[in-house]
């Protein structure tokens, strides 16, 4: 194996040492506490194994935490008016309904009943759109800011020029990612399930994003020498050795590290980074509110 390991864990956990650092001296300086509140509808396992670590990691880092588990019968209009009661609630200064919702919710009527200040998932289409047009007050969501956080760190804060390749093109990773990385003044492009010639586009991507849930889809033979790849797949499959289920992303892991420059492993990735990312969005969003300055 050539490929630098990029170790999400480690990186998640200085983010969320300085952002609890920041917390402490917000409280210190400006009796300013942030609070997070997360709303589950239903019981979805995963769902609420992250609904968990997220309320563990908040009050971890010195936050508020409010958890919201409402049945998986409620109705819309009472989803509404609990997301009202947030807007209005001074103690809250971010707000995540955690997704999927039950199918008789319309998501994006809830998404776009938070108040854009709180939405620290970034989804409201008020932080979509400046998101796209570069204004700095926009929110970005969660995963591709981990993401581009990773990125910067390889590649010592420089992305300019590189050739990244997003493939995938959903509103919570890809099309948010690709945005980011414009930003950034990368050439960038989004593949999808209707690309034709996936792997010959890959290899030309100094930069690949894999973002498509299909597990290890990305083979080796895909990968440029020395790019750096960011795999966002979170697969539970049957593992062949022992049978038992184990966790795979969306790139063929020992086969791309053999030619990448760099690549994150699946678990212990790209997938800590996300909840410290929310934290941090929520530090962000809680100094706008109270209009002091935020060090983070
Ligand atoms: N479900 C899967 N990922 C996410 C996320 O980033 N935010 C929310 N709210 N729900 C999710």
């Amino acid at each position: 194996m050539t490929a630098e390991i990029i170790d999400g864990k480690a990186f998640a956990a200085r983010l969320r040492q300085s952002i609890g650092n920041e917390v402490t001296r917000l409280q210190n300086e400006h009796s300013l506490q942030p609070g997070l509140a997360v709303v589950l509808v239903g019981e979805d396992p995963a769902s609420q194994v992250y609904v968990r670590n997220k309320g563990t990691q908040t009050r971890e880092a010195g936050m508020q935490s409010f958890e919201h588990m409402l049945d998986v019968s409620v109705s819309e209009n009472e989803l509404l008016a609990l997301i009202e009661r947030l807007n209005d609630d001074n103690a809250v200064h971010g707000i995540l309904v955690q997704l999927p919702l039950p199918a008789h919710i319309d998501e994006s009527r809830i998404l776009r009943a938070i108040n854009p200040l709180k939405d620290v998932d970034g989804f409201h289409p008020v932080n979509v759109g400046g998101l796209c047009i570069g204004d700095p007050s926009a929110l970005a969501p969660c995963t591709p800011v981990g993401c581009l956080l990773m990125l910067k760190d390889y590649f010592d804060g420089s992305l300019a020029g590189k050739n990244a390749l997003v493939i995938g093109r959903s509103n919570i990773v890809g099309k948010p990612m690709a945005q980011l990385l414009l930003k950034e003044s990368c050439t960038v492009t989004i593949a999808h399930s209707r690309t034709q010639d996936l792997p010959g586009v890959c290899r030309a991507a100094d930069i690949v994003i894999a973002a498509v849930g299909r597990s290890e889809m990305v083979r080796g033979d895909w990968i440029k020498p020395g790019a750096v790849v960011i795999d966002v797949g979170i697969n539970r499959i049957q593992s062949d050795e022992t049978q038992k289920p184990k966790l795979v992303g969306d790139v063929a892991f020992f086969e791309a590290a053999e030619t990448a420059g760099a690549l994150t492993p699946v678990p212990g990735g790209v997938g800590p980074m996300t909840i410290a990312c929310l934290l941090r969005n929520t530090v962000v969003s809680a100094c706008r509110q109270a209009e002091v300055e935020c060090r983070l």
